[in-house]
């Protein structure tokens, strides 16, 4: 009955618009079910399509709508959030296909951020791992685990790079780099969409949250961002690129206004920039009740004029506001937004489900068998327990570690017995009865736990709740009690190893004069606690590096690796007038790119294939890397760039490529890398993109504030 139900209104459609006359006229569309509906929907049909409503599973945000089963039956809502299982979908999408005029299937989308059931490490920790290959992986796996439960869309990758330590939300991206945020943006896209949109394992990729939702004032969640043209394409608009490039088909605006106007009714960012520039295919989505918000921004005088100002802005679909539910009609029917308009959105979202291939099989997604086989298998966990491993940065090391296994050590500190922490926020369907164990768990299976041993494992940092949305904080030191703590052990001559679970960069200044050891291990996961337990005892040695800078203390903030050289650069230690403070130094705890290893690397000096290049050329650089230590290891190679002089200011470095080397004790690789006219390219005083003639520094290195440099040309 199902199938044939389907075939019967899809065929009637297509009948009813062959009879008109019209088929075969192309209209734009790439699938002709596409063009077929579109000429028998109705404007309120049309409009439906651009609705999307949270079920009540989870709540996102501030609202919940109770009437979406019977908006669905009305065909008031053609896409439905924060609904799964194959069971749920399957009956969700029963009601549209089988219960509404044309049958149009239900879109499923869900946070799948940094996991589905199997919960990697939160995505500031994936982007330590500088592994593309890893973020990639991870995000196969959440895309296999999501659509078995019958997912078609993520909301993910966020892509919103970060300098502000305050916001909760540096937990969710890929720290301060745009050049590291982009590869791995491309990497989390290509991991869930796979190469074919239609396959009942790949999910469609959501770009979020555009744009430079991660620059708001003061680090409070929600709050003005204003930043110039040139810094926002600079410094934060590559990563979102990248993604759509990567063949991403859904932008999520953001909440934030930018330069006075909010990204939901943003024509700059969403037909100048998305569409005309970048020819994004796919369509946009608001954020959560980003419609009604403009009227508390005092942009929109009331939701109706909200709803005008974001449909003629690009936005084509409601997410939670029913604002183009309630107004658009009216609004086409007094002129105000013109009736191709709504056909725009409405055929952008049905080529997405066409691409997904659910007009072919509205039910491809929802599969119990496929949900079973896919959920939490060891291959996931293993997947889960490596990638977690690898997000993970040792921040210091007098030696203390690795730990010898058999040799007593105490475990103590507010989470080192806790699972719940190990999955963060956004943890998609995670389930702590899922997580085998806790780090104290995980080291009392591989070494005796003696609470008077000499050496201790302090697990600290912060509540998974205070990071993530709506989470920020005016205070990024670790809780005083933790201080304090430490302290203790110190005056009781304990050799302390401090873990570190959080979701920012924190100020650790006084734990790195008192710890023997820090790591920093994030949020790592349903598999966390073995993964700590591996990089403790060295069954795994630690290769992350900092994708975010670890300032002092706050007083540092904004720090980050890309900043100018100022008219009055801090030279000379005892000057007065240059740019500095008087009670810290300039220069951060925890520097970009930063991480040790429980070996050693040594890096000979770079050499250049030419000491000049022009035009189309480009030159290689070339250095050796060598493992001088005692233990296999994997190092990352950074490369920067400085131009030194531009048409504008331009950054005393700037990260143009990285390159993970693994070597073993004695072992050494030349690695290289090209520098060619896109590697100089930057966004010029006019305004154009592109490279300026003149001398040029390189660094390379293992991290931002450890390299050797260089200096090349670029001439006409
Ligand atoms: C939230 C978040 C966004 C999320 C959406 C749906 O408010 O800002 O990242 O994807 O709502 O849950």
């Amino acid at each position: 009955m199902r199938k044939t139900f389907i075939a019967a209104s899809f065929a009637a459609v297509v009948f009813v618009a062959v009879s008109c006359g019209t088929a075969g006229r192309r209209t734009g569309s790439t699938y002709p079910v596409v063009d077929s509906l579109m000429r028998v929907m109705t404007l309120e049909e049309k409009i439906g399509q651009t609705v999307l409503f949270t079920s009540d599973w989870s709540v996102t945000g501030p609202t919940m709508r109770t009437g979406y089963l019977d908006d669905i039956r009305a065909g008031r809502c053609g896409n439905i959030f924060n609904a799964y299982t194959a069971d749920y979908t399957r009956e969700l999408q029963r009601v549209a296909v089988e219960e509404t005029r044309l049958g149009i299937p239900l879109l499923f989308g869900y946070d799948v951020i940094h996991g589905f059931r199997t919960i990697f490490p939160i995505n500031l920790a994936l982007s330590c791992t500088w592994d593309p290959a890893s973020v990639e992986e991870s995000a196969r796996i959440a895309a296999r685990e999501a659509t078995a439960a019958g997912l078609h869309w993520t909301f993910s990758p966020m892509c919103d790079i970060c300098v502000e330590p305050r916001w909760g939300r540096i937990s969710e991206g890929s720290g301060e780099d745009a050049f590291l945020g982009s590869a791995l943006a491309a990497a989390m896209t290509r991991g869930y969409q796979g190469d074919d949109l239609s396959a009942d394992n790949t999910l469609l990729a959501c770009v979020k949250h555009y744009a430079a939702y991660g620059a708001p004032q003061a680090g409070r969640d929600y709050n003005t961002v204003d930043m110039s043209e040139r810094w926002l394409r600079e410094f934060y608009l590559p990563p979102y690129k990248a993604a759509i490039d990567a063949g991403a088909l859904s932008v999520m605006a953001s909440f934030n206004e930018l330069d006075g106007v909010p990204a939901t009714a943003s024509k700059h960012l969403m037909e100048d920039i998305l569409r005309d520039e970048w020819g994004f295919k796919g369509f946009v989505v608001t954020d959560y009740t980003g419609i009604n918000e403009m009227v508390c921004h005092g942009y929109a005088a009331d939701e109706e004029d909200a709803a005008s100002l974001a449909v003629n802005a690009g936005i084509d679909m409601d997410m939670q506001s029913a604002a183009y539910m309630n107004y658009l009609k009216g609004l086409v029917e007094a002129g105000k937004v013109s009736e191709k308009t709504v056909d725009d959105c409405c055929r952008r979202v049905l080529e997405v489900k066409a691409a997904l291939g659910l007009f072919e099989d509205p039910y491809r997604y929802c599969s119990a068998e496929r949900e079973a086989a896919e959920t939490l298998t060891d291959q996931n966990r293993a997947a889960a327990r490596r990638i977690a491993c690898e997000s993970m940065v040792l921040l210091s090391n007098n030696g203390i570690l690795p730990l010898e296994k058999g040799r007593p050590v105490a475990v103590t500190g507010p989470l080192a017995d806790s699972k719940n922490d190990l999955l963060a926020s956004w943890r998609g369907a995670g389930r702590v009865e899922d997580v085998p164990v806790s780090v104290l768990g995980a080291i009392r299976e591989v070494n005796p736990v003696s609470a008077s041993a000499g050496t201790v494992v302090l697990v600290a940092g912060e509540d998974c709740r205070w990071s993530g949305e709506a989470a920020s904080r005016s205070d990024i030191r670790l809780p005083e009690e933790q201080t304090a703590l430490l302290r203790q052990l110190k005056a009781q001559r304990k050799k302390v190893v401090l873990v570190v679970m959080n979701g920012r960069p924190l100020d650790l200044s006084e734990e790195s004069q008192l710890a023997d050891a820090i790591l920093e291990a994030w949020y790592p996961g349903t598999m966390g606690g073995y993964a700590v337990a591996d990089v403790l005892f060295g069954d795994f040695n630690p290769s992350g590096k900092l994708s975010v800078t670890f300032p002092r203390n706050l007083g540092q903030v904004p720090i980050y690796h890309y900043a100018k050289n100022t008219g009055r650069p801090y030279v000379h230690p005892e000057a007065k007038y240059e740019s500095r403070y008087l009670d810290v130094p300039n220069e951060p705890l925890y520097a970009f790119g930063h991480g040790l290893s429980y070996t050693d690397f040594t890096y000979g000096e770079p050499e250049l294939s030419a000491a000049s290049f022009s035009g189309e050329g480009s030159i290689t650089v070339r250095t050796s890397v060598s493992n001088t230590g005692s233990r296999a290891g994997t190092e990352t190679v950074q490369l920067y760039i400085r131009d030194l002089v531009g048409s504008v200011t331009r950054p005393v470095k700037q990260l143009k490529g990285f390159r993970k080397v693994s070597l073993a004790p004695g072992e050494t690789e030349e690695v290289s890398f090209t520098i060619d006219k896109e590697t100089l390219s930057f966004w010029r005083q006019d305004m154009s993109f592109g490279p300026e003639t003149g001398d040029f520094k390189l660094f390379v290195g293992g991290a931002s504030d450890k390299v050797k440099e260089a200096q090349f040309s670029y001439t006409e």
